[in-house]
């Protein structure tokens, strides 16, 4: 149990920790291909955020960001892991500034995928309100029709219908309860624009130029607000970035860990 919460997680690898954070509204399993390929000394963690994938739900309420950061920062504890890189994808970007915010401590590298720093504006906020009522009342058909067809770039549909397919398994699986306490806590969440200025460690930036959710232009605005922060942007690639190019996406994620300050370094040869 971490925060009272039944949590589940993959857990592969030995070595420095990566954690891994899903979007919304898929589960640890998206990160397979990250998990199975990481390269020698390093631990890939994946859980599920509560109610989400296999671990259970929390008491009545909005899942907000900083509910799931302290779920991270709780399983981070369990394990006896003081800091990790955290990777988080969209849903899992917002996390991933929650956490930073809450724990700048634990957190010693940043790996930021299709995400955006931004509040919700008014509008959207509105529409996640109707989303969340919708999925309520009609189950989660209606959140996945209306984001299926925007997460991958047209190549990547054509190219991996299975990558399709396991999304839309994750997505009905998840219940429609969590997909509106989740949607109810992502319209809450405050900006963390103005953190970029505090975040002082390594960030990679990964994002898809067909990105159909969140424009690459709040990837481009990051790398530019955050100190040395390194910005790939994949070609004819859409919102599942880790998904649709494993391979480049492996190759930059490989390359940044490899690159990371002596820390790091030091750890390993322990
Ligand atoms: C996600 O992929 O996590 C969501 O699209 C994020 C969002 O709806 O803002």
């Amino acid at each position: 149990m971490i925060n009272s919460v039944r949590m589940h997680w993959l857990d592969q690898g030995e070595g420095e920790p990566i954690v891994f954070i899903h979007g919304f509204p898929f589960s640890s399993r998206m990160w397979e291909q990250q998990l199975a390929s990481l390269p020698a000394g390093w631990r890939g963690i994946a859980p599920d955020l509560r109610g989400f994938g296999a671990s259970g739900h929390g008491p009545a309420g909005p899942y907000t960001m900083d509910i799931f950061a302290d779920d991270i920062a709780g399983l981070l504890d369990y394990l006896g892991i003081p800091g990790a890189v955290i990777c988080g994808l969209s849903m899992g970007g917002y996390v991933a500034f929650a956490l930073h915010r809450r724990y700048p401590q634990k957190v010693r590298g940043l790996v930021l995928c299709n995400t955006r720093p931004g509040a919700d504006t008014e509008d959207a906020r509105r529409n996640r309100l109707v989303q969340a009522a919708r999925a309520r009342q009609e189950g989660v058909a209606p959140v996945v029709e209306s984001m299926l067809p925007r997460l991958f770039s047209d190549l990547s549909k054509r190219k991996h219908p299975e990558q399709v397919n396991l999304t839309r398994e994750i997505m009905e699986s998840t219940s429609p309860e969590t997909m509106a306490r989740a949607l109810e806590g992502m319209a809450q969440r405050p900006s963390s624009e103005a953190q970029l200025r505090d975040i002082a460690v390594s960030t990679l930036i990964i994002h898809g130029d067909d990105d159909a959710i969140i424009p690459r232009g709040e990837a481009q605005m990051m790398a530019r607000n955050l100190r040395g922060a390194r910005l790939e942007i994949l070609e004819d690639c859409g919102h599942l970035s880790n998904l649709e190019y494993p391979g480049e996406f492996n190759r930059h994620l490989h390359e940044f860990l490899a690159n990371l300050p002596p820390y790091f370094g030091e750890l390993k040869l322990a």
